[in-house]
């Protein structure tokens, strides 16, 4: 894990992010360096002005207000470049990162969409990245500063008086360990902190998603214990966040006064003895005061980098190790259409009962295969294993005698148009939504909508086409969002039809209408349909029947009716069920 490696190579990993513009680093480089040296200047200024200022026509008068207001001036213009060249390092490193990890998720294996939600994702990309980045580059640019302006200062002391200057040597290893320590404290702490924000993070998206099923089931009050339960666990984490940070400060500046505290006796034993100048006293006692500023900085800097690293990781694991979909190098624009399925063998995990038993079943060509069989006996698996949706650990499946693992993604899913129960619908237009991933053709767009029946609804938009359907189409039906899937697929026109379900949340009416629509998406096309009505399943070349994951039966209507099997059973209660109704 990330917490083994050097504090040095977590920030360098995190880092190579940030490192452009150059030219921004450089510019804020300079600027840092500029107003680093120019803070011993301020001490240094008061010693003529004590030792010379308060004798007559030792120097003129101007050049106190010349040499203060200049100082100042270049002090403030640096810090103004520095700011503004490292804010804009830190938001194209952010940037960077940010479209990194979203390319990641468009490209990893499908897993990670089981093992994440969408709430913690969003954390990660949204706001874990937002806030590791300031977090990050403020630290070490005030690492560096301070670090610079301690040094400068430290430099100054030294040359005033360098057997008092020793002192701070016993000082500054004592930070470095005590920083070491406490940082590493609250990196588990801030993991704790991350997880325990995505936990919370998803209630909420949980009770945005199934508003009407918490009201209908009165579950409120319990979406708002776990809520109240995470919520104070969050809190108490932070409380532990804020109590380790918290000690560091005051314990770093106690080892500033104790060292403070020795110079200055040891300054003013010495200048009794010496007779050092009231100027060169006040100098010094000034800079070593200034000192304090920036190990109070350096003190604080631990907490907020180890928060910034650890935000930053998380995104960084995410785009180092999230596998990436594995696809073959076999390519072809169009299919024609033979599916092999070999002895094949699905689980969804090793402790579940097999989703899919040796399952073998050849589709020619052109061919309309139907499958029926109760829910739960694998129809869904079997179609979602031809696009490689589902990973199977036994057997083969073959598409034009290719095993689909040697077929490109790419060029594999172009070969499917599928229409399923649940129809997922982008925040877009009507017109993105169908011709999703593709450049929308107006015409054709209109032509797919009109097919699947959906002109009476296009009726109702004022855009037409162009209107956005919303956060998931929430403004449409059931019924009218399966026609747009199936406008969708009109669209695609690819070699292989998959209907799962297809029209299972239209009425009979529509029903009918886009039946005329499907009939033809499936001219000369192969086509694999899970129905639950009699029409589509008697239309079928052949009709496979399955139950718990195997296939029992196979033949066309007219023979599995002569054999009075599972299918038979099957088509009597469905018959018996039109009947009532
Ligand atoms: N994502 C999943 N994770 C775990 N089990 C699953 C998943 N999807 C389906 N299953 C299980 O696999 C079996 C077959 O499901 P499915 O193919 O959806 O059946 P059908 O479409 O015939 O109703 C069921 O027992 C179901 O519970
Ligand atoms: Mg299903």
């Amino acid at each position: 894990m990330s917490a083994h490696l050097s504090l040095i190579a977590r920030v360098k990993r995190s880092g190579k992010y940030f490192l452009h513009p150059t030219s921004a680093w450089i510019a804020s480089l300079l600027c840092i360096v500029l107003v680093s040296i120019s803070e011993p200047m301020i001490p240094a200024l008061l010693q003529p002005l004590l030792d010379q200022g308060f004798q007559q026509n030792s120097f003129p008068i101007w050049m106190v207000p010349l040499s203060l207001v200049g100082l100042f001036a270049v002090r403030g213009i640096s810090l103004f470049i520095g700011q503004v060249a490292v804010a804009k390092a830190t938001n194209l490193g952010m940037l960077k990162l940010r479209l990194a990890m979203f390319a990641r998720l468009q490209d990893a294996d499908l897993t990670l969409y089981k093992e994440q939600n969408a709430s913690s994702l969003g954390n990660t990309l949204v706001y874990e990245v937002n806030n590791g980045s300031q977090l990050l580059v403020n630290s070490c640019m005030s690492l560096l500063r301070d670090s610079l302006t301690l040094v400068a200062l430290v430099g100054y002391l030294l040359y005033l008086n360098w057997q008092l200057s020793l002192i701070l040597a016993i000082l500054l290893p004592s930070v470095a360990l005590l920083m070491k320590v406490m940082s590493k404290r609250l990196y588990g702490l801030t993991r704790n902190n991350q997880s325990a924000t995505d936990a919370l993070a998803y209630v909420v998206e949980e009770s945005a998603m199934a508003y009407r099923e918490i009201r209908l089931h009165s579950a409120q009050s319990m979406q708002q214990n776990r809520f109240a339960q995470l919520g104070h666990m969050l809190s108490r984490i932070n409380m532990k966040m804020t109590v380790a940070g918290a000690g560091i400060t005051p314990l770093t500046q106690l080892f500033s006064a104790i060292a403070l505290s020795a110079v200055i006796s040891v300054a003013l034993i010495q200048s009794q003895e010496s007779g050092m100048t009231v100027g060169s006293f006040a100098s010094f006692v000034t800079a070593m005061l200034m000192l304090v500023a920036p190990i109070k900085h350096l003190s604080e800097v631990a907490g907020p980098m180890t928060r910034g690293l650890a935000a930053l990781e998380r995104g960084l694991e995410l785009i180092e190790k999230t596998p990436i979909e594995q696809g073959g190098t076999f390519r072809a624009k169009h299919a024609k259409g033979l599916i092999e399925i070999r002895q094949v063998a699905v689980r969804y995990q090793d402790d579940l009962p097999w989703a899919l038993n040796e399952v073998d079943l050849t589709i020619q060509p052109g061919e309309t295969v139907a499958l029926v069989g109760s829910s739960g006996s694998g129809k869904s698996t079997l179609a979602n294993l031809l696009p490689r949706f589902v990973e199977w650990s036994r057997g083969e499946v073959l598409l034009d005698g290719v095993s689909i693992r040697d077929w490109h993604l790419d060029d594999l899913r172009q070969q499917f148009a599928i229409v399923s129960q649940n129809v997922v619908v982008l925040n877009e237009s009507l017109a993105v939504n169908v011709a999703l991933g593709q450049a929308p053709d107006e015409e054709k767009v209109l032509k797919c909508l009109m097919a699947a029946n959906l002109g009476d609804y296009l009726k109702t938009l004022p855009d037409q086409i162009h209107a956005m359907v919303g956060h998931n189409a929430s403004s449409m039906s059931g019924g009218q969002r399966q026609r747009l899937a199936i406008a969708r697929a009109l669209y695609k026109d690819a070699p292989i039809l998959i209907l799962d379900e297809a029209t299972s949340a239209l009425d009979n009416e529509s029903e009918r209408m886009v039946q005329d629509a499907l009939r033809q998406l499936q001219r000369g096309k192969t086509t694999l349909v899970i129905a639950h009505r009699l029409s589509t399943i008697e239309a079928a070349d052949r009709i496979v029947v399955m139950e718990k994951g195997r296939i029992v039966e196979m033949g066309t209507h007219a023979s599995l009716l002569v054999a009075d099997g599972a299918y038979a059973a099957l088509f009597k209660i469905k018959q018996s069920g039109l009947a009532e109704s």
